[in-house]
Parts: structure tokens; sequence; C-alpha cells
């Protein structure tokens, strides 16, 4: 591999790239419990579910790809894969069997919670190493996953 020197220590950059794999994993696991949810919803509110599930896919279907090149260019591989995915990710998969709706809801702003604690948790390494990029990325993942799991939190009140 050509040597890289960007300013971060070789140590710091794979905690972050390591981070940031699992970051990955379990954006795409959600990703993909969310579409399962789209495609499976049920009941009343199903066109409201159905079309704000959508949303939330296609957001985080479009959030692995500059975190796995945040990977890239700090210089390690990005996994992908389900085999690499599972052993990095702590999401659970979506339910075999489809569950009732707002209990997808329930299942969904976990998730979103679990998300922004995970971006959390690396945040002290990337900051530690100046590396305002993956810092970039980490605050945006943040801030769009505490926002949305508000949005479903909200819709499981009275
Ligand atoms: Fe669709």
């Amino acid at each position: 591999m050509a040597s890289i020197n960007i300013g971060i220590p070789a140590e710091q950059r794979a905690a972050i790239a390591q981070g940031l794999s699992r970051l990955l994993a379990e954006t795409y696991t959600l990703y993909l419990t969310t579409h399962n949810f789209h495609w499976n919803v049920t009941g009343k509110m199903f066109n409201t579910l159905h079309t704000m599930f959508m949303d939330q896919y296609t957001e985080m279907w479009n959030a692995v790809d500059p975190i796995a090149e945040r990977i890239r260019a700090l210089g390690f591989h990005a996994p992908g894969s389900y085999a690499e995915f599972a052993k990095l990710s702590t999401l659970p998969d979506a339910p075999a069997k489809p569950p009732k709706a707002m209990e997808m809801v329930e299942l969904l702003a976990k998730g979103h919670e679990a998300l922004a604690r995970t971006a959390r948790e690396i945040f002290p390494v990337v900051d530690a190493a100046d590396d305002q990029p993956s810092a970039d990325v980490l605050t945006q993942r943040m801030d769009i996953h505490e926002k949305t799991a508000w949005m479903l939190r909200a819709l499981l009140e009275d």
C-alpha cells in the first residue's frame, strides 16, 4: 500500500477507521430494517409510515457512501458484506415476522438512538486526532439520527 501522511498517526487512523466501520455496518443494518418495514407495514397508518420509512431509508442509503469513503481516505478498506456487517454491528436484524406498525416505529426509534450513541462514542478519538472531516461526518449523523428518533418517538405519543 502507498504510504499515507495526512497529519494523523497510523494508530489513530486505525482506531477512527474501526469506529467508522461499525457506524457503517449499523447504518446499513438500520437502512435494511427501515426498507423492510416500508415493504411490510400494515394498518391505518399505512400511507404515512410507508412514505416516512422511504424518506428514512433513502437518507441512510445515501449516508453509507460518505462514511465508507472517509474510511478509504484514512487508508483502510471499507467493509461491505453481510458477514462483515453482522460482525461489526451491535444492532439486531429486522424481525423475521413483520411487527405491528407502532412496534416498527418503536424499533426504529431505538435504532436511531443507538446510531446516535455509536457516532457519539467514536467522537472522542476523532476529536483527539484533530480529524475534522470525520468529526463533520459524525456530527451530521448524530444530528439526523437524533432528529429522526424524536419524530418517531412523537408518533408513539397519544
Ligand atoms: Fe417502495
